[in-house]
């Protein structure tokens, strides 16, 4: 029988998700559909109970549903948990289990150019959702230092006092981050100043960055953003936001099919729909 996968948010027109999805399931000729629901967060619980009533094999979790679905799930996988957020949901035996393959993803797109963050002196420029899965991920992975910079100090300082793992981290305002650049070997640009149509935005200056950083930004609408283009011409290396939709859903499909896909395959399927 055909199984079904799934996408939860709303909106959800403009999700790539179905297609590199079915892409994948086509080539590796599984009998499985993906589809995109539009669901109301009134709505939301009854959508999981129907889709588990109506054996669904795994879905995913989009905005504005990644937090408020935890307690509609049977069980939630620890790091999601903490992160207090689920995008990937499997259903193992009877049970609809979360996880948040958001964090995991951002980091498994770094590994051919940092294998290891332990040497890593780490800021992270944001303090919203997508900051918080990031940020959880790599404490866990022991590096030298996380700081947080936002326009709202407090924010990141919240999130500081919330990681669940041992790490030094400082909260830190934007100007402050910009004036001590050159201490950090890793950046990670989370917020979404740059996307388009905005795309001439950064959020700091990068007159202070040194050469040998890596530099990278979440957004994919440019897939080079004004930040990761001064970056690259300052000469540090630099990653878009495509590698990080592609892992996250790559770690889903695993998790679903217990194959780790062609990561080139996906790719070259979501650089096909942006066009
Ligand atoms: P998400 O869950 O997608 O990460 P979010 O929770 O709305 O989104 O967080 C957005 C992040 O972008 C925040 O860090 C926000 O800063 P504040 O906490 O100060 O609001 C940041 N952000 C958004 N627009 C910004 C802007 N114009 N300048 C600086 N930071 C901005």
């Amino acid at each position: 029988m055909k199984k079904l996968y799934a996408v939860l948010g709303d909106p959800i027109g403009h999700s790539m998700s179905p297609m590199m999805h079915n892409d994948l399931f086509s080539f590796y000729q599984m009998d499985a559909y993906y589809f995109p629901f539009q669901v109301k967060s009134d709505d939301l619980e009854d959508a999981v109970k129907g889709l588990k009533a109506l054996g669904v094999a795994g879905f995913n979790v989009t905005v504005p549903h990644k937090s408020s679905i935890i307690p509609f799930l049977d069980e939630v996988d620890d790091l999601a948990l903490r992160i207090g957020a689920v995008n990937t949901v499997v259903r193992e035996g009877k049970k609809l289990k979360g996880y948040n393959t958001d964090g995991p993803g951002f980091l498994q797109g770094l590994q051919h150019d940092i294998p290891s963050l332990s040497e890593e002196k780490v800021l992270i420029i944001g303090a919203g959702g997508a900051a918080r899965a990031i940020y959880f991920t790599i404490a866990k992975n022991k590096p030298l230092k996380v700081d947080i910079a936002n326009r709202t100090v407090d924010r990141a300082i919240k999130l500081v006092e919330d990681c669940p793992f041992q790490v030094s981290s400082r909260a830190i305002s934007l100007e402050e981050a910009e004036l001590i650049l050159n201490e950090y070997s890793l950046i990670i640009q989370t917020t979404m100043i740059g996307m388009a149509p905005k795309v001439s935005e950064k959020p700091l200056g990068l007159t202070n960055l040194n050469k040998q950083a890596m530099v990278c930004d979440i957004i994919y609408n440019p897939l080079e953003t004004q930040f990761l283009h001064v970056a690259k011409q300052i000469g540090a290396k630099i990653q878009n936001g495509l590698d990080m939709f592609v892992y996250q859903g790559a770690l889903a499909f695993e998790k679903w099919t217990g194959i780790f896909p062609d990561i080139e395959r996906m790719k070259k399927n979501v650089l096909q729909q942006l066009g």
